[in-house]
């Protein structure tokens, strides 16, 4: 390794940055998961953190939340997460908690949101959350997240958000519960264009999302593009995991360049960094190393994720 890679690393590790696109579940390494799981073995773990599709991803995503057991192990997991951003230098972070999982999984949501809290709360990240429902379980499954958001919008939450599959679960379904989520005073996100194509970037937006998860199929329609441009819609790019769950082909086709070009505003982030086998410095690192982002070009990303977070913070520029 030369020294200007090792160069770029360090720059990326100490540049200040935030995380807008990060589940806590996707976030737990197999050695986290064996201390909640000690009956299994590492490479039994390993095995469900490597993925044929985007839907072989989404049923490890599954098996990883089913070994969170309850709020001692959500906490554990907020806890060593955390330990990791302060690592890398991230200042600030929104981290996406699924509760939908948590109904589904049925267990008590109060008790799991208290432990992250708590466990959130002695970090020098400064810690946001955002509550995520499983768009392919349904509307009423949705409604119940968004209520539960809603009553945590003065305890820490800041946004509401639908994962999953799109093409199980269009944003259309979902007007109703988004307008509820709003008048509720959360802000707005959706996975959209990561497995399906532009229009499910187009109805994420009807219904009001104000950042899109991942939307890299923005990048073959370049009406959207200029819309996202104008409207200033940034794309939560997250490169590894699309390369992981296979919704890009290969890295060098990954469109982060294009969009970027583009005037697209985009941040960076790892969505679930043990899952993919990454950081947020690494995603840094890989937009430089196999995109060409200049110093200054990953300033301005880094500078982003702070403008384009869901509460007021700003880049700390003199670093
Ligand atoms: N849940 C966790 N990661 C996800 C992703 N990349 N897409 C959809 N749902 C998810
Ligand atoms: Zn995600």
């Amino acid at each position: 390794m030369g020294e200007n890679h090792q160069s770029i690393s360090a720059f990326c590790r100490q540049l200040p940055k935030a995380e807008l696109h990060l589940h806590l579940e996707g976030s737990v390494e197999p050695e986290t998961l064996r201390e909640m799981a000690p009956g299994l073995s590492l490479e039994e773990i390993r095995s469900h953190y490597r993925y044929e599709g985007f839907e072989g991803f989404l049923n490890g995503f599954g098996w990883v939340v089913r070994r969170l057991r309850g709020p001692g192990d959500y906490a554990l997991a907020a806890r060593r997460l955390l330990e990791r951003l302060e690592g890398e230098n991230v200042r600030y972070a929104e981290i996406i908690l699924s509760a939908g999982v948590v109904l589904w999984k049925q267990q008590e949501f109060a008790p799991i949101y208290d432990a992250v809290r708590e466990a959130a709360a002695g970090s020098r990240v400064e810690v946001w959350w955002i509550l995520d429902a499983i768009r392919h379980f349904g509307v009423e499954h949705t409604r119940k997240v968004a209520e539960l958001a809603a009553e945590r919008v003065d305890d820490g939450v800041v946004a509401f958000g639908i994962g999953g599959d799109e093409a199980r679960g269009p944003a259309e379904w979902f007007k109703e519960v988004y307008a509820f989520a709003r008048g509720e005073g959360l802000r707005l996100t959706a996975h959209a264009g990561e497995a399906a194509g532009p229009e499910s970037i187009r109805a994420a937006l009807e219904i009001g999302a104000e950042r899109i998860g991942h939307g890299i199929r923005a990048a073959g329609d370049p009406d959207l593009m200029q819309l996202l441009k104008e409207r200033e819609i940034p794309l939560e790019i997250s490169i590894s995991s699309n390369v992981a769950t296979g919704v890009c082909g290969r890295l060098e086709e990954h469109p982060v360049r294009r969009l970027f070009d583009a005037g697209v505003p985009l941040v960076l982030n790892t969505d679930d960094p043990a899952m993919f086998h990454t950081t947020l410095s690494r995603e840094y690192e890989i937009a430089a190393t196999c995109f060409g982002f200049t110093q200054d070009e990953l300033r301005q990303l880094a500078r982003n994720s702070f403008r384009h977070a869901f509460r007021p913070v700003s880049f700390p520029e003199a670093q």
